[in-house]
């Protein structure tokens, strides 16, 4: 169902697994969100994730609230936090907390306190301060910031991944900060986690489809390290897993990419 793709020059220590459509690919994203869910509760940890937003991944967040899958996750062991928000009320069609909240989590038995949104309404500034805030609740020593055992992440035509957009410059000391980037009709004014937060997760799950993504997905991936111009360039976990699910589609530039039958 799927074939591998060794990493390219970009040296992101990636994973790169080809789908036949975004079908079986979401399926796939599924399952490792399910596993990834047991391997912590197996540990006796809490389950923390972090959510995109992005088109890309309603299959999965709506396959996620359902059986087969949504009945093997423990919910109330799960905290959900965001990578980034637009800079709009929660009840916006827009914000990237009310979606995955109106596919999955309104869905699911997660504890309301479980849900740990980015207040964007607030203002970039106030809400980057306020979520620091939460995110230093949910730290885990050395860091200011919980270690994520799943990040999900997009990647938009341009480069950009969660709100770091190219030509951007990156505050790395702030775990949260204020940014802009125009994609298409989308809010600009948004807020975004920075590179160490994903970096230092556990598993970060890149979600790519559409042949539209092909060429950038093939410069971030085997381009040369360009990061301000690439952002997503910017996420090689440092002692985690980069795991980028791709669909047939999104893969037509990688080198020798090969996918297999469709089961
Ligand atoms: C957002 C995102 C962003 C998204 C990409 C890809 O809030 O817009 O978090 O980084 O993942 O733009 O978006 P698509 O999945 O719609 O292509």
């Amino acid at each position: 169902m799927s074939a591998q793709i060794a990493p390219g020059v970009a040296n992101l220590r990636a994973n790169v697994r080809v789908f036949t459509d975004l079908d079986s690919w979401s399926h796939a994203a599924a399952l490792e969100f399910v596993n990834a869910s047991q391997s912590v509760r197996s540990e006796h940890r809490r389950f923390v994730v972090s959510f995109s937003g992005g088109a890309t991944p309603g299959k999965l967040y709506d396959l996620l609230g359902r059986a087969p899958y949504g009945d093997q996750i423990d919910w109330a062991a799960l905290e959900a936090f965001w990578g980034d928000e637009r800079c709009v009320p929660p009840n916006d069609a827009q914000s990237n907390y009310r979606q995955v909240f109106d596919l999955l989590l309104s869905k699911v038995p997660l504890p309301r306190e479980n849900i740990h949104r980015i207040c964007a309404e607030l203002g970039p500034e106030e809400a980057a301060d306020a979520y620091q805030r939460v995110l230093k609740n949910y730290a885990v020593a050395p860091l200011d910031w919980p270690r994520f055992d799943l990040a999900l992440l997009g990647l938009g035509v341009d480069g950009h991944t969660a709100s770091l957009f190219p030509g951007s410059d990156v505050d790395a000391r702030r775990p949260v900060m204020p940014a802009s980037g125009h994609y298409g009709a989308r809010p600009a004014t948004r807020l975004t986690l920075t590179p160490p937060v994903f970096n230092s997760a556990r598993q970060v799950m890149f979600l790519v489809s559409g042949s539209e993504k092909a060429g950038i997905l093939a410069d971030v991936l085997y381009g040369e390290y360009r990061p301000t111009a690439l952002p997503a360039q910017r996420i090689p976990p440092s002692e985690g897993q980069s795991i980028w699910l791709v669909d047939r589609a999104a893969a037509v530039g990688l080198p020798g990419h090969a996918v297999a039958r469709k089961e």
